[in-house]
């Protein structure tokens, strides 16, 4: 007849073939119980184990520190370990349950899983490595063309309007049609000249490098100001601090993409900008009192400009957070070390 104890036993014997491994203490923290993968994972022999104190074995201090605390004051109850060196290591996940008559701990290999967490971080590090690198080159290209343009093209067509200009007024031999020739090339070129100068500021304002980061900010705000009509409000906290030229950068560019934000998908009357120079890192805040929008959908969009932002910041080891809710308006907050 089978008995209770009989399917007790064949249960043990099962427990021998499951590839976790599983521990059994009693109230005394001796081992009731441990199969093949226990044994292995602990490093000590399964029959010579049973009954033995399990504190006092030669065992990871991190597993028996585990079931010290659990005995103790039930606090943890699962850890990610990692034991071994070279190709022994491994990582073993442990669970503990019990009651106050008996404890049982169960390990888990997840060598497999960590590994694959390991990589993901690895290519996750590159990609962020590579954008900032990225960021970085294409800032600094902008800031050489910005400058050839403003310089060499300006420089010359200045030149060729001093060229016409010196033309109209010593030729007194030129007839109307010379002269209205002329003036209609001289009033194109000051178009080119103009057009340049957008074209240059787009790339890098100049404002950004000869005033610094606040001007190329309330700058940056009132052409926004010309374009749609919304008034931009400026607040300063704190005592100005310098700020390294590639940051600022950042913090404008975040602006920029900001007042974007604000222009195509707002519908705001005003915008507020706060600026706080905070004992350790700059603080920016920009607050519309537009639409706003659920920021849920953050999590499944294929915009990039708000990951763009994020990223921006978090390369100099700053930290972006957008707050909005619908019909609340959008609060966007920077912060970056000096
Ligand atoms: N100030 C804002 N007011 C209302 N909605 C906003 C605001 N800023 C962002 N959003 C919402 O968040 C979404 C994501 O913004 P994000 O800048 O990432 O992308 P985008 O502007 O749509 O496209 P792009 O990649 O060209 O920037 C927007 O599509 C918009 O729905
Ligand atoms: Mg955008």
């Amino acid at each position: 007849m089978v008995t209770r104890e009989k399917v007790a036993m064949e249960v043990f014997k099962l427990l021998d073939i499951v590839s976790d491994g599983i521990l059994i203490l009693d109230n005394q923290v001796k081992i009731l119980y441990l199969n093949k993968v226990a044994a292995f994972f602990l490093g000590i022999d399964q029959e010579k184990a049973l009954d033995q104190e399990f504190l006092k074995l030669a065992i990871d201090p991190q597993i028996s520190g585990l079931v010290h605390n659990y005995k103790s004051d039930k606090s943890t109850s699962s850890i990610e370990i990692h034991v071994g060196e070279g190709e022994k290591q491994s990582w073993i996940e442990l669970k503990i349950y019990g009651k106050d008559e008996y404890v049982i701990v169960c390990f888990r290999d997840i060598s497999a899983r960590k590994e694959g967490e390991e990589k993901y971080k690895m290519a996750y590090e590159s990609i962020r490595f590579l954008n900032s690198h990225s960021q970085k080159i294409k800032e600094e290209e902008r800031t050489l063309l910005s400058r050839e343009i403003h310089d060499q093209l300006g420089q010359r067509l200045t030149g060729m309007k001093m060229e016409v200009d010196f033309i109209l007024k010593k030729s007194s031999n030129l007839d109307d049609f010379a002269k209205e020739k002329l003036q209609g090339v001289l009033k194109q070129i000051e178009r080119t000249v103009s057009t340049i100068r957008n074209i240059s500021r787009s790339l890098r304002p100049g404002i950004l490098d000869d005033f610094g980061l606040l001007a190329a900010l309330e700058w940056q705000a009132e052409e926004f100001k010309k374009t749609v009509q919304i008034p931009v409000f400026f607040q300063y906290g704190g005592k100005e601090k310098p700020i390294e030229n590639q940051k600022a950068t950042a913090i404008f560019r975040v602006f920029q993409e900001c007042l974007t934000n604000i222009m195509r998908h707002s519908q705001c009357s005003h915008v507020k900008v706060e600026i706080d120079f905070g004992p350790m890192a700059l603080k920016l805040m920009i607050v519309d009192n537009g639409s706003g929008f659920d920021t849920k959908i953050l999590n499944n969009t294929k915009s990039l400009g708000i990951l763009g932002m994020k990223e921006r910041a978090e390369s100099f080891g700053g930290s972006f957070d957008i707050q909005s809710s619908p019909g609340d308006g959008t609060k966007t907050i920077l912060t970056m070390p000096y």
